[in-house]
This record gives C-alpha cells, structure tokens and sequence, in this order.
C-alpha cells in the first residue's frame, strides 16, 4: 500500500470548528432530475465523522458543470442539497443561493448548529476558475470556516480558487474520498502487471489530448474513441489505437464507434493485464449509442486482472450496466475524470499538493 502524503481530516482538531468542505457535486442531471448519486453518497463519510467529531456546522461548496461564469439555472446544486437531506435524514441540510456577501452569512448564521449548508455553483462566479484570493477571502468571510478539508477528488487537477485559493488561507487537509482514491489509483499504478491498457473516449477533447500523450511511456496501448476519436483524432504512435468506424446518426455525425473499432478494443482487453478506462466511447446517454461502452464494460467486468473506471459519465454508465449485470466485477471504480487520468499518469495535482503535509 502506497502511504497517504497530506493530513487528513483525522489528523485535525475540529471540535467547535466551522469546517468548509470543498466537494465534488458536478453530478449528471437530466431535466432537472440527478441521474446518479455516487459523486453525493461517496461524500457522506467525511460529513459524518466531522460532525461526529463536534464540528459546529458543516458548509459544502462545489461546482456543477461549465457554467463559465454565469447563472445558469440548469446548473443549480439546489437538487444535489435535497438529495444530501435524504441521504442524511438524521442531519439538518440546507441550501444557500449566494456564495458569499451578507445573505450567505445569514444562511450560515441561521444554520443550527450540527448542520450542513450547501452554498450554490461555484462557477457561476467568474473567480472561481480565476483562482481568485478575494473570492476565497470572501467565501471564508461569509461562513466563517477555520478549517478546510478537500474530498472533491474529481476536481483536485484544477488550481481554481475553491482548491487553491482557499486551501492557502485556512489548515487544509484532506477528506476520506480523496484520502482512498489518491492511495488506491497509487497503488494500483505503483506496479502495474502488464500489459497495460488505458481507454479514452469522452466529450473533454482538449482535455484528454495531452493526457494520451503523457500515457505515451506509461502504457502499452492505448486506444482512443468517443468524442476524440469521432473528431478525426490521429496519432501515429504505435502503441495508440484510434477507433476506425463509427455509428452515425440520421445527419451523419458520429455518435458511437463502430463494430470494427469495438471489436478491436475488446481483443485488447482481453490480452491486457491491466486496464484503465476513462470516457464512454458513444453518446451513451441515448442507447442506440451505447453498444461499444456495453461490450468494453462487460469484457472489462468479465475480467480478473486489474480494472480501474474513471470519469463521471464513465462510472454512471457502470454503475447503471452493474445494477442489470450483477457478475460484473472492477476493482476501482473512481469518482475522478480527469483527476484520475492526471494523477494515473504522474502529473501533480494541484488541490493535492496544496494541502498540508504530514
Ligand atoms: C469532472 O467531472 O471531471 C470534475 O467535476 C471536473 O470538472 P471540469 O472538467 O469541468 O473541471
């Protein structure tokens, strides 16, 4: 087991506290309804043992989506508090729509204490992704936080200011979901058997181009389909495979990989020891598009060696595959995107590092 760098919630004294907890509800949403919890329920245990410790309130920031800056009602995390009320019936939860400034001081004044209160998107302030101080300033004033844990594992690749910013200013440690999901990707990357195989796909295009390059020496292939491959991606190393055929709709776009390219992918994984899979290959969400994600989840879930899942549609996609395909084993299913890729691949990351050493 590779050991855990960063002080984590228990290494911390917060009894009496007020503890602001940077979380990871960018969930997916379909007609103003959350499609699958596991980014909420994964968050559950840090809340908990805080509370359980004696924490005077519990305040929970988060982003959802790309709102760039904007309101965007579609991106509320409205929804995500009342799920977190039903997840914990026990607790007080409530929902602030302003982040900072007298009326989310008010919300936090008002909070009883034991409770927890969500504050609204982060990104719907264009400082969030600024790493602005002020903005972290301005948060810390409203809620009066004196200590801040980090458990949004799915956004520790960002130095934005809820993972940056912030963390500089208050005793910074880190939560139970980034504590595991950091120890377990670590170690199953600390001595891979090989081979090793890492599937891309997913619609973050720019994102993950970099990425491939950077598995480039770490795996021993690589194949590439979804949003990437569908653009027209070319590589010409010869450990990458890019999907060659597609399933298109009426007006001729691409919306899944073909049976060919599907065909290949599943060979691959069945040769491979170790296997990495990060992006849905198809625009699963519609399940004439599906197919390809389907047959690389049941070859990935049939298999007994190392299998990690990452990626927020990625693990729904599993998640609801699992719920109907109940033989299917993986041993890592993470919360993580493209933190997962990024720490996978040895990059460092910023919201990690910043926190404080043990
Ligand atoms: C994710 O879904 O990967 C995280 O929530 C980060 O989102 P981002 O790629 O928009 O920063």
């Amino acid at each position: 087991m590779v050991e855990f760098r960063k002080k984590s919630v228990q290494d911390i004294d917060v009894s009496g506290k007020t503890v602001l907890i940077r979380v990871d509800y960018n969930v997916p949403m379909k007609d103003g309804a959350i499609q699958e919890d596991m980014r909420i329920s994964s968050s559950l245990s840090t809340i908990r043992y805080v509370l359980d410790q004696g924490a005077r309130k519990v305040i929970l920031i988060s982003h959802m989506g790309r709102p760039e800056g904007t309101f965007v009602p579609e991106l509320s995390l409205a929804p995500c508090a009342q799920k977190l009320a039903e997840l914990l019936p026990d607790k007080v939860v409530r929902f602030s729509d302003m982040i900072y400034g007298p009326d989310a001081k008010a919300a936090v004044d008002a909070l009883p204490d034991g409770g927890v209160l969500l504050l609204e998107n982060l990104r719907f302030v264009p400082d969030e992704e600024k790493n602005s101080v002020d903005f972290a300033k301005a948060i810390i004033a409203a809620t009066g936080a004196e200590i801040f844990v980090q458990d949004g594992f799915a956004v520790i690749h960002r130095a934005h200011a809820s993972t940056d910013a912030i963390a500089r200013l208050l005793p910074a440690v880190a939560g139970f979901l980034v504590e595991q999901e950091v120890a377990n990707l670590e170690a199953a990357m600390s001595n891979p058997q090989r081979p090793l195989l890492i599937i891309v796909g997913g619609a973050k295009v720019d994102d993950k181009q970099p990425l491939i390059d950077k598995f480039l020496t770490i795996a021993d292939k690589i194949a590439v389909g979804g949003k990437i491959a569908a653009d027209g991606y070319v590589n010409a190393s010869p450990n990458v495979y890019v999907a060659e055929d597609f399933v298109r709709d009426g007006n001729g776009n691409r919306l899944d990989i073909g049976p060919v390219s599907t065909q290949k992918i599943v060979q691959m994984i069945n040769e491979s020891k170790t296997i990495i899979w990060n992006g849905t290959l198809g625009m699963v969400e519609d399940e004439r598009y599906s197919h390809a994600s389907l047959a690389v989840a049941r070859a990935m879930g049939e298999s007994h060696d190392m299998t990690i899942v990452g990626g927020g549609d990625t693990t729904s996609f599993v998640e609801k595959v699992l719920k109907t395909n109940g033989e299917l084993t993986f041993n890592l299913i993470s919360t993580g995107g493209g933190a997962c890729l990024e720490l996978l691949s040895g990059k460092k990351l910023p919201g990690l590092e910043v926190l404080q050493d043990k």
